[in-house]
């Protein structure tokens, strides 16, 4: 578990932007399972260097512009880090800096239109290829990415099933995210939950959390069941992925004849469109709920991260660090 006492917090002079350069003033930071191993080794992406700022999703607005295509007073995303201010040419190291499109907050650029919602919908529609009547569990159902695939899932004409911790956060799973059940995964026992929710299998696992959980799904899989990995966090906090509890029950794919296939959403960014445009029409018909845990301030940096791993948040967590200090051009 991260400890406040893992960062420096450094002040240096705010940089003036160069020819082809603009000064984004960052406003809201992302805070996603992924940047902790990032902090500890090279995964997709190479692990952040000790001493380099920690890298990290983030909204800001233009405040300063020696670019002509971004300029000051617009609302902007990328991949910002744990800075109040930012330097670029647009490229930042992971996506490119793009315009928030008008009428959407920097609330919904980082959730449901930014990483997570993608996430949700891609995972969901291309890797685990949903008909409807299906059965599908999906684990961190509470979460930034699980509460969104639930409700798509629903929305596809699905049976839901949500894994979260504590009962408030199965609650909110049935009663809000409208889940056919949630199973407490801290208090039950969860393969034998999923039997007796699922008598006949399960036919897509959308799995967010790994570990044990992923093992109790294994054990209740239909005929050509696809696990979709979406991520792990249950294995995030070990330094070496070898500490990860490994699965045990692989081998019953092999019966099921079924499919366990990964997925990093940055392959999909061709396609990103497709997913706002289908995301924008479910919220617009009241079928997509969006919840946000916003905390407030930049020194609570480290604490807002450690909500993840604490299972405090229900939604996409985000901290807000500062207001647009210019009218939104
Ligand atoms: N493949 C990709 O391209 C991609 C993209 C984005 C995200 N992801 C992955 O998707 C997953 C969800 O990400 P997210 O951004 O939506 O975060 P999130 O679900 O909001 O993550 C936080 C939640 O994870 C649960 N959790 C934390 N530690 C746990 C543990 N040891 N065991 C079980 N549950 C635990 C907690 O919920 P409970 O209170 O219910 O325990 C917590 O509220 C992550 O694994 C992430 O890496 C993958």
């Amino acid at each position: 578990m991260i400890k406040d006492t893992d960062f420096d917090r450094r002040n240096e002079a705010v940089p003036d932007p160069k020819d082809g350069e603009f000064l984004v003033r960052v406003t809201h930071l992302s805070f996603d399972p992924t940047q902790r191993p990032w902090m500890s080794r090279d995964t997709y992406v190479p692990a952040i260097p000790i001493g380099g700022v920690v890298r990290a999703a983030g909204a800001g607005q233009v405040v300063k512009s020696r670019n002509p295509n971004f300029k000051e007073g617009e609302l902007v995303q990328g991949s910002f880090g744990w800075q109040d201010y930012i330097v670029t040419n647009g490229t930042t190291d992971i996506m490119p800096v793009t315009k928030l499109p008008a009428g959407v907050s920097p609330e919904q650029a980082l959730g449901i239109f930014g990483i997570t919602g993608l996430t949700a919908y891609f995972g969901l529609t291309d890797v685990g290829k949903p008909s409807a009547g299906d059965t599908v569990v999906v684990s961190g159902a509470a979460g930034a990415t699980g509460s969104v695939v639930v409700q798509l899932a629903k929305a596809l004409g699905c049976t839901v099933i949500g894994i979260a911790g504590g009962s408030e956060k199965c609650r909110w799973v049935v009663e809000q995210a409208k889940a056919d059940a949630a199973i407490d995964y801290k208090r039950e026992n969860v393969a034998a939950r999923i039997k007796e929710l699922a008598p006949k299998g399960v036919n897509i696992v959308f799995e967010n959390v790994a570990g044990e959980i992923l093992d109790a799904s294994l054990q209740n899989l239909a005929l050509r069941a696809r696990i979709v990995l979406c991520g792990g966090i249950s294995g995030y906090n070990a330094d070496d992925p070898n500490e990860t509890i490994g699965i045990r029950n692989y081998l019953l794919l092999i019966g099921r004849r079924a499919r366990m296939e990964g997925f990093i959403i940055l392959d999909y960014a061709p396609r990103f469109g497709e997913a706002v445009e289908a995301l924008s029409k479910l919220i617009a018909r009241g079928a997509l709920k969006t919840p946000v845990d916003l905390q407030e301030g930049f020194e609570n940096i480290p604490s807002t991260m450690r909500r993840l791993f604490e299972g405090k948040n229900i939604g996409k967590q985000l901290l807000k660090i500062a207001d647009p200090p210019l009218a939104r051009n």
